[in-house]
């Protein structure tokens, strides 16, 4: 017999995602977003966000349908995002899904929208390893986390104590006079620069911070350090390198990224370490980590940029897993969760 055709809904933020995954195969999937219509305001709007999943969503669903070969009587199983994430977004996508569930008579799995991020990864590279360290890194995190069953055992080693990496590029961006989201641009300008133009520090890289915080992350103190740079050059009339200062501020976030990804896996005995979210599309990250993990003898796993962004077939994938460890499904009256906790893989 087949293996259960899963149908993915994401919908945390400003992208509407559907997607379907038999098993660990991923049929189609379709993603619709409204990030083009923040640029002008610089960060997203949740009430536009939330209007925009409302349209989307049955377009998006009949897009992907189509795409997939797929009629909806055919799923056994619908995943939708739980959390965390903006709660209008999540609640249009909950609400949808409910309706699907209820109308199709299938088990609804509200999953972790985070850990989809790396669930989304077995889908290109085949069945993850039995252990395995994940790195995320988005808009919103920047987690380390020890994971044996990526369904029901997930242990969060460590995070940001502030900023997220993609959020810290992003306001670097802003402070560059960069279009939003920045991290893309601060990346592409980082390409150009030299690495070693400006030493920026790294965060919790030393001392008892180090000790204290083994797996954490800190980017305030950097961020300030690169706005501190850019102010000083700008009073005195200087032109700005743009493209040293995004090279050097890329370098000191990656070291950090890196370095603490690596030893996470050599404090745990893991040879592979999976990378995801929107973070994991950025050139450096991907570069430095390669570099350290071969040097470390790591496995590097990052799935394509296309599914480093938030999408469905996160979602279908995480609540594939779901299905296949036999964890019970969501009751129906499951609520979103805006900060739902990252050990947390299905809501109960
Ligand atoms: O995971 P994601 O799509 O959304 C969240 O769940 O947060 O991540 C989006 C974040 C944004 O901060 C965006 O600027 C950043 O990822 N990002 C990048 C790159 N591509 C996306 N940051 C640096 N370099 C990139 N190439
Ligand atoms: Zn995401």
């Amino acid at each position: 017999m087949s293996e259960p055709l899963i149908l993915g809904i994401e919908s945390t933020c400003d992208e509407t995602g559907v997607a379907f995954v038999r098993g660990r195969e991923l049929l189609g999937d379709v993603t619709a977003t409204s990030m083009d219509e923040y640029a002008r305001f610089g960060g997203i709007i949740p009430e536009i966000a939330s209007r925009a999943h409302l349209e989307s969503f049955i377009p998006t669903l009949d897009a992907a349908c189509a795409k997939a070969n797929v009629d909806l009587s055919e799923v056994d199983a619908i995943a939708v995002c739980a959390g965390p994430g903006l709660i209008g977004s999540l609640t249009v996508g909950i609400s949808a899904a409910k309706a699907l569930a209820v109308s199709l008579n299938k088990p609804i799995y509200g999953v972790n929208h985070v850990i989809g991020h790396l669930a989304v990864d077995e889908l290109v590279d085949g069945p993850l390893p039995e252990r395995f360290v994940g790195l995320i890194v988005s808009g919103g995190h920047s987690n380390l986390l020890a994971i044996s069953n990526i369904a029901t055992d997930v242990k969060e080693l460590g995070g940001t104590l502030d900023d997220a990496a993609g959020e810290a590029f992003d306001k670097v961006g802003r402070l560059l006079g960069l279009p939003y989201p920045g991290g893309p641009h601060v990346d592409k300008f980082s390409q150009q620069g030299n690495v070693d133009a400006i030493r920026f520090p790294r965060g919790l890289a030393a001392g008892k911070d180090k000790v204290r915080h083994r797996y954490d992350f800190s980017f305030s103190g950097l961020k300030t350090a690169v706005a501190r740079y850019v102010e000083t050059l700008q009073t005195q009339g200087e032109e700005v390198p743009a493209a040293d200062v995004c090279a050097s501020f890329s370098e000191a976030v990656n070291d950090s990224l890196t370095a603490k990804a690596v030893q996470a896996c050599l404090d745990h005995d893991c040879d592979t370490l999976v990378v995801g979210g929107g973070f994991s599309a950025n050139s450096r990250l991907r570069s430095l980590a390669a570099e350290r993990c071969e040097a470390a003898g790591i496995t590097l796993r990052i799935p394509p940029l296309r599914y480093c962004t938030d999408n469905g077939a996160q979602i279908a994938a995480l609540g594939s897993a779901a299905v296949r460890a036999g964890v019970a499904p969501s009751p129906l009256d499951f609520g979103p969760q805006s900060g739902m906790p990252l050990s947390i893989t299905v809501a109960h």
